[in-house]
């Protein structure tokens, strides 16, 4: 018998985790303080519920429907070729989850020092990337806890999110709470939310509030087909859906919210990438005298928190397709999964060791800059295939699958009919359409400079 969720509010707390993770409390507000502001912010919301939303839904329903892996789901539905497109994503996912458990290294080592009071922590973050093997060890200790979970199968990811997700509302709100009292707190909201206007139509902020969408809730890689496919059938798919979009739009505001506030009070400006994580907040929280230390302990806390519910997922993603396809014991497949995303680790992991031939000047694009091991992968996975694989999952549910309507009328409450004029259009026609642009668009900013619009 293959496990469900034990309760619709599980499910939702799951994929909710999933979705809420270093996409929210790192990227987006660096990505909105770079794109405009409040105009970044506009676009993301847009894209979020106009453009993924479907796709949510259709993955959900096609997990839900088959009650299989990303890729045995499209097998099980009657469409055997369209397994490609969930190994594909099976791959990605196995990709994307080997520099993502670096970065939970990162936030690892930094917990541990604030735990330890080690003095100067904002200073570090050089040292530690430069000392590979430390950044490989909190990374395995990382996975060695999430695969705890995995292995106990949809029980432990259960258990795993209706203890953290409250644990990370919590520890939210009362960051939120304190930074918005901090003295120069407005000037920090001024420049995260005063929308600047020439910033709207840019290549590279349409660019960046897309990928960042699909990365944001989990999509295009077949996650939530894996969890829809532990989706109890009395449970409306669209509403669902709505609940973990607006649950994690909300997370990423509020960790703007906390963010800027915290960065100007302290006259610092934010910086890009993983600067502002791990050197601009914790000088911040330095400047904050004795307080500091505990508020820096919080927030890495925190962010281990949102992390853990990512890192489940991306571990559930490949174990269910190693255990199901390749019929391996649950439990080693999980570990034999985390062994082997380690292993792949080291790329990214070495790709910010100045001393390795991986790390800057690694890669040069036709468009003249150059990128390192992770900045590649980064955008050729996260960036391209993400919203790629949502295009095609969305042309599979709506024009190869029979049984779409079906399933997304199976255990609605009467949402489904509202909308079915809106969603009918959009899953069909518009959707597809406008995510196919967006990929083109997308593809010759990044790689050639071109700029379409
Ligand atoms: N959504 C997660 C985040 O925002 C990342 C993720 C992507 C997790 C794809 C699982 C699958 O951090």
């Amino acid at each position: 018998m293959r496990e469900n969720f034990n309760s619709k509010f599980g499910f939702i707390l799951a994929a909710a985790g999933s979705a809420i993770g270093l996409g929210n409390i790192y990227q987006f507000p660096f990505k909105a303080g770079e794109g405009g502001g409040a105009a970044f912010l506009f676009l993301y919301l847009l894209f979020t519920f106009v453009f993924c939303l479907p796709v949510m839904i259709s993955e959900i329903a096609i997990g839900r429907a088959a009650r299989q892996n990303a890729a045995g789901s499209y097998r099980v539905l009657g469409h055997k070729r369209w397994s490609l497109l969930g190994k594909t994503g099976v791959l990605t996912g196995f990709v994307i989850f080997s520099y993502y458990i670096m970065i939970a290294g990162w936030i690892l080592s930094y917990l541990f020092d604030y735990l330890t009071g080690t003095p100067a922590i904002s200073q570090r973050f050089p040292e530690l990337v430069a000392n590979p093997l430390r950044v490989f060890g909190f990374a395995a200790l990382f996975m060695a806890i999430t695969v705890l979970f995995i292995a106990r199968g949809v029980r432990g990811i259960e258990s795993a999110v209706r203890l953290l997700m409250p644990a990370l509302t919590i520890l939210l709100l009362g960051l939120v709470i304190y930074a918005l009292t901090l003295d120069g707190a407005s000037q920090g909201l001024a420049f995260y939310l005063q929308p600047s206007a020439d910033e709207f139509l840019k290549t590279s902020t349409i660019h960046s509030a897309l990928s960042q969408a699909f990365f944001s809730l989990s999509l295009g890689m077949g996650a939530l087909i894996t969890y829809g496919s532990y989706m109890k059938s009395n449970q409306s798919i669209v509403k669902s859906a709505a609940l973990i979009a607006i649950a994690d739009v909300t997370i990423a505001f509020l960790a703007g919210l906390l963010i800027f506030p915290v960065v100007f009070s302290f006259g610092m400006s934010p910086s890009g990438g993983p600067e502002m994580l791990f050197a601009t907040l914790p000088k911040a929280f330095e400047s904050m005298g004795s307080i500091g230390p505990f508020i820096g302990f919080s927030f890495f806390l925190l962010l281990s928190v949102a992390v853990l519910t990512s890192t489940i997922s991306f571990l559930e993603v490949i174990t269910a397709y190693v255990s199901e396809e390749w019929q391996k014991k649950r439990q080693s497949a999980a570990i034999g999964v985390g062994v082997a995303v380690l292993l792949l680790s080291v790329l990214a992991i070495l790709s910010f060791d100045p001393k390795s031939t991986l790390s800057s000047g690694f890669l040069p694009y036709p468009s003249g800059i150059s990128v390192n091991y992770f900045t590649f992968i980064d955008d050729l996975f996260s960036g391209i295939y993400l919203p790629l694989g949502g295009l095609l999952i969305i042309l599979f549910a709506s024009y190869r699958w029979k049984n779409f309507k079906t399933e997304l009328a199976t255990g609605d409450d009467g949402t489904l009919k509202k909308i079915s004029w809106l969603l009918d259009p959009m899953l069909r026609y518009i959707c597809p359409i406008i995510l196919a642009l967006l990929v083109v668009i997308s593809f010759f900013d990044k790689y050639f400079g071109i700029h379409l619009i």
